[in-house]
């Protein structure tokens, strides 16, 4: 058992060694342990395009999920390697879209709708996904570029299908000005298409999926909130539930919401609802302000905590010792579609 100064030293080393062969990107969501030696933070969209821009690094080792490991592993060239410390870190939101259920829903939904519909996949979604959509003419998108994204898609189809968070593209549509009643939700358990309006009005299809870290904030929450401090202004992700957007001051991806806390004047008071090492993050860097999670569990991403510091150093380790360990591979024809459905986004981003 090692101690956690020792693995830190370890890190450092390695880093120190490699140089610019090496680079890593963090997400927000990682732990501090880990963020600390990120060489680049930033959101999922921010890391899409700053690994696209990595043309010295040899080895990429992705502090994050698999699905952004992917995205990298895509964006870069082939003798660019990307890893992932630790293979168990996935995505609840990513798993509840497979290509088996996408083809058949397709398959359904163009019997009712026919040669009308865009895919769009938010990029917290497999390779293969983002393949599907790539071939299908449509593009990724990711939280801070969804409401400009279903706006282009909406000039080349008349519908949209949006893989796989129901509540982005949900709050994202409503906020275009699209009624509840003119959205459906893809149901890929069951095989069927949800929705109370007409059938020839619905405009967005939703994919049944959410993200088991945001669907945790609550409207109970909120009321709690609002009884027990009145000041407090709430802000929250758009992955969190409509109602709870309805009712939140303002929603925004994850560099919206430290961009305006960080703009807040001291003495500003919030709620935030989005992930534990974010939220407690935000508090540390502002001290003079008061800052809460909106959920006082405060709801962390086990996936994303799977990335740890002994993770990171064996996985350091093992690439300055020549035999590198979880190499994050994506299938070259299955590259080649993601890779148009990314490029579409990263060109209007
Ligand atoms: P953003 O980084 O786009 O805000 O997405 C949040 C998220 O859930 C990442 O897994
Ligand atoms: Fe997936 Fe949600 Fe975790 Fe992001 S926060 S990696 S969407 S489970």
């Amino acid at each position: 058992q090692m101690d956690n100064s020792e693995l830190a030293e370890r890190v450092r080393q390695v880093k120190k060694q490699m140089g610019t062969r090496l680079f890593l990107p963090g997400h927000h969501y990682q732990k501090d342990e880990v963020i600390e030696y990120a060489d680049s933070r930033g959101d999922s969209l921010q890391l899409a395009q700053i690994s696209a821009s990595q043309h010295e690094a040899e080895a990429i080792v992705f502090c994050g999920v698999h699905f952004m490991a992917e995205t990298a592993d895509i964006l870069t060239r082939d003798d660019q390697k990307v890893y992932l410390p630790d293979m168990r870190a996935g995505c609840t939101m990513a798993d509840m879209a497979n290509f088996t259920q996408t083809e058949k829903a397709w398959e359904q939904l163009m019997a009712d709708f026919g040669d009308t519909i865009l895919p769009l996949t938010y990029v917290n979604s497999t390779a293969a996904i983002k393949a599907f959509v790539g071939k299908h003419g449509g593009a990724t998108v990711t939280s801070s570029n969804a409401e400009k994204m279903i706006q282009w898609a909406f000039t080349q189809k008349e519908r949209i299908l949006f893989l796989p968070d129901q509540h982005l593209g949900r709050n994202t549509a409503y906020d275009l000005g699209i009624s509840l009643n003119d959205m459906a939700v893809w149901d890929p358990i069951n095989e069927e298409l949800v929705y109370e309006g007409h059938l020839d009005d619905i405009k967005v299809i939703l994919w049944k999926g959410h993200c088991s870290v945001h669907e945790n904030f609550t409207v109970a929450n909120v009321h709690q909130v609002r009884e027990q401090y009145s000041e407090m202004r709430i802000i929250v992700h758009p992955e969190c539930r409509r109602e709870v957007v309805a009712l939140s001051d303002d929603a925004g991806s994850t560099n919206h919401i430290i961009k305006t806390i960080e703009q807040a004047p001291p003495g500003s008071s919030w709620a935030v609802g989005t992930e534990m090492n974010l939220v407690n993050r935000i508090i540390q860097e502002h001290p003079d302000q008061h800052i809460i999670s909106l959920n006082p569990n405060m709801c962390p991403c086990l996936t994303m905590n799977r990335i740890d510091l002994p993770h990171l150093a064996w996985s350091l380790e093992s690439i300055a010792q020549g035999d590198p360990t979880n190499l994050i591979e994506v299938d070259k024809e299955i590259a080649i579609d993601a890779k148009k459905a990314l490029d579409r986004m990263l060109a209007r981003a």
